[in-house]
């Protein structure tokens, strides 16, 4: 009786209490319980099996290499000892083809699967209840009940090797770390435009000369001059049929299938380097350096019957190397003009009846389709694969946003989801300040952990075409391992239970938990990864016409620590518990503690400049624009002045007009007001016209105070200004300002067309 209790104790307190530590298997199995007491592994265990099934041999091996690795201790296989870890493949419903079911008793770990896959993640969730490194100390297993099976089967990871090389033993690390997170499927974008790195025995020019440019690694990727003639090329590598034959293999043992990526149409100046003719103007150019494109080709010749030669040959090599039922044919950004002035090309739009570019390059990738469909194996594109018509049995990677991948699912095409936000991983995580330059963009753990695949515009069933997910790690600004691990550590992780556990399971503060043992094992293997993003983020909200200032950090077992006075803070200031409210004008400074000490290298701030109509409500005649939302309704009543950037502060309206009323709550004797607005000429953002400034005793009855005409040069690049109106001081209840929206000017790309009004705060004085 007492040990029914107990155990139905330690079922409640089942992820924290136990072990060598607690019990933090990420992604979070579908059903774990712990029980009393524990499994000790050592000596007296053997390794038991039915030796008909030869197919878990690998994934036996595997084990015992790693619990050698861990303990010492090489286990005999089929040996009677007093304790066993037993497999056994049979027939269990509900878990599926990835599934398995976990029992580890004090005599016994059992791990049981319909196939060696699941036998493989059992092996894998049973290694996270270890140790990461070599210790002597007694090897305790909590015992435990575990049932498992992913949510989503294509669960992906992708690096370019391409802009940064990365040799075969990262590629393994990679892989080795995916596999732990039981994440299946490898892309490998092994070509684009500054390195080709696949030999590829029929056209050596690939590797002997596209696999290698002139070394500006000390110069930032997109200010990076190109080569010139008689400039050495020394940075670059390929990987030869032999490695990648090998790292196929090391794959497979880990249920990791690698989908080559071999690009087309275009990105492709590096093979273009290696073999001219395969671009339209078949000049001779030297492999590419970084982001400067200016007068280089990129784009293959799909007027030429030849190119398609050439590929089909080095896809016949891709295949035959490589067993992923996908081959990815690339697909994206293809500046279309080169085949524009094209004769060759010109000709293949007139001869197939083919209506412009687009269509050329739809045609293209039929036409691979077809020839990868005679292989038996299927193409898998980026979205634009979509324009101008869809190959008849493409699957699509929908990368800029999701649209392509709703679209693509409801023609009934299977989908990858690898938005940029929030599954490229080149982004940054945390700061910017203090972090390694990235591409741009952020996206931190928490955005990852909180990401859903499925969007909600597709129907349960159109939603079955989502296969899964992605996360991409682009290389430009990646050079090494050490970072390579530190833009996937702890993102990986988090992704993994985005696409292994069940959706109503996910929690993030369980997850940070269980992810503090998974940090202790990166630190103890010398692996990169980031702590999580220190920057508090602050955000005003009004509240019974009062305003306060709300804080929060991503980073779990921290404290924030703030200032009103303009000072750094330290673990002396204040620290935060409840929102802040804001009476006077001020500078909130804010920084996060671990531990007694402040992380990150920039307390976050925030100026609050207050006025009479400060956390008032505002009522617009038009909605804002659902893309610029700011800190919410009352974004113009926040004492939060924008910057010249197109950011979190502003509200925006294109095409109506902005006509805000503001209720001050009771009549007031006031004297000025003021609408704050921001002209980005780039961006389309435009001064309004005019702003008319009114007042009201009823909210019915409004009188005109001022309008005040635009004086500010259209031409202007980037300004803000600020429309304001100055009286006598009279006694009103209501403010109501009304600012004419504008066409883009004569000269801009946008010419006649509507603008954007950008506002950030009406001012009452
Ligand atoms: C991509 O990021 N160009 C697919
Ligand atoms: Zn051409």
């Amino acid at each position: 009786m007492i040990k029914k209790l107990l155990s139905l104790l330690f079922l409640v307190y089942s992820c924290t209490l136990f072990g060598q530590g607690p019990v933090s298997i990420i992604p979070a199995p579908v059903s774990l319980t712990v029980n009393v007491g524990y499994f000790v592994l050592d000596a007296n265990t053997s390794i038991r099996y039915r030796n008909t099934r030869s197919e878990l041999k690998p994934a036996i091996a595997f084990l015992n290499t790693a619990l050698k690795n861990i303990s010492g201790i090489a286990l005999p296989v089929n040996t009677a000892k007093q304790k066993i870890i037993q497999f056994e493949i049979e027939e269990i419903e509900t878990i599926g083809d990835e599934g398995y079911v976990l029992d580890i008793t004090e005599n016994k770990v059992v791990i049981k699967a319909n196939t060696k896959v699941g036998i493989l993640y059992g092996i894998q969730s049973l290694l996270q209840t270890l140790p990461a490194i070599r210790t002597n100390a007694l090897l305790q297993i909590p015992c435990m009940h575990v049932m498992d099976y992913p949510r989503f089967s294509y669960r992906g990871m992708h690096l370019d090797v391409s802009r940064h090389f990365f040799g075969p033993e990262l590629v393994k690390e990679y892989i080795d770390l995916m596999a732990s997170y039981k994440m299946n499927t490898f892309h490998w974008h092994l070509v684009d435009d500054q390195g080709w790195r696949i030999e590829i025995k029929k056209y050596p020019n690939l590797t002997k000369t596209g696999a290698w440019r002139v070394d500006q690694t000390d110069k930032l990727w997109s200010s990076r001059p190109q080569a010139k003639f008689g400039e050495l090329p020394t940075y670059g590598g390929y990987y030869t049929q032999a490695q990648i034959k090998e790292i196929i293999q090391y794959a497979g043992i880990r249920n990791v299938t690698i989908i080559p990526e071999i690009e087309m149409p275009g990105h492709v100046a590096s093979a273009i380097a290696s073999y001219p003719s395969l671009s339209c103007t078949q000049q001779f150019q030297l492999p590419l350096t970084g982001g400067n494109y200016t007068n280089m080709s990129s784009n293959y010749c799909p007027g030429n019957d030849s190119v398609f030669n050439f590929i089909e040959n080095v896809l016949t090599e891709v295949i035959n190397l490589f067993p992923s039922t996908y081959i990815h044919i690339g697909g994206d950004e293809v500046d279309k003009s080169p085949w524009k002035l094209c004769a060759k090309c010109q000709a293949r739009i007139k001869k197939e009846g083919i209506k412009d570019e687009n269509e050329l390059q739809s045609y293209f990738i039929k036409r691979i389709e077809k020839f990868v469909i005679s292989k038996h194996r299927k193409i898998i594109g980026w979205d634009e694969i979509l324009e101008g018509g869809l190959a008849p049995e493409a699957t699509v990677m929908s990368w800029r946003g999701e649209s392509g991948g709703i679209e693509a699912a409801k023609m009934k095409h299977n989908v990858v989801m690898t938005p940029g936000t929030p599954m490229y991983f080149d982004h940054y995580q945390a700061g910017p300040e203090g972090e390694p330059y990235a591409i741009g963009g952020m996206n931190t753990l928490k955005k990852v952990y909180d990401y859903e695949p499925i969007p909600k515009e597709l129907s349960p069933s159109d939603a079955k075409y989502v296969l899964g997910a992605q996360a991409n790690l682009w290389a430009e600004y990646i050079a090494t391992p050490e970072q390579v691990e530190y833009m996937i550590l702890p993102r990986m992780p988090a992704l993994s239970e985005v696409l292994w556990s069940p959706k109503e399971q996910k929690n993030w503060i369980d997850f940070n938990n269980r992810l503090q043992n998974h940090f202790k094992g990166y630190g103890q293997k010398g692996l990169h990864y980031c702590l999580g993003n220190f920057t508090v983020q602050i955000k005003p909200v009004s509240k019974d016409g009062k305003l306060f200032v709300i804080l929060s950090a991503e980073v779990m077992n921290s404290v924030i620590y703030y200032t009103l006075d303009g000072s750094e803070p330290t673990i002396q200031s204040n620290i935060y518990s409840e929102p802040i409210p804001i009476n006077v004008s001020t500078l909130l400074k804010s920084s996060v503690a671990i531990n007694g000490r402040i992380m990150g290298l920039q307390a976050a701030k925030q100026n609050f400049v207050t006025h009479k109509a400060i956390a008032r409500s505002v009522t617009y005649k038009f909605p804002i624009s659902p893309y610029y939302l700011a800190d919410g309704p009352n974004s113009l009543t926040d004492g939060v002045r924008g910057t010249n950037a197109v950011g979190k502060y502003w509200h925006a309206f294109q095409g109506n007009d902005l006509i805000a009323t503001i209720d001050l709550g009771i009549s007031k004797p006031i004297e000025g007001i003021a609408l704050g607005c921001l002209q980005n000429y780039n961006d389309w953002i435009f001064l309004p016209q005019s702003v008319k400034f009114e007042t009201s005793m009823d909210g019915i009855t409004f009188t005109e105070i001022k309008t005040v005409v635009n004086p500010i040069d259209v031409n202007q690049k980037s300004v803000r200004y600020d429309f304001k109106a100055n009286f006598p001081s009279q006694l009103v209840r209501y403010v109501r300002v009304s600012a004419k929206n504008n066409l883009c000017p004569n000269g801009h790309s946008g010419a006649g067309k509507p603008a954007w009004i950008f506002a950030d705060e009406i001012i009452v004085e």
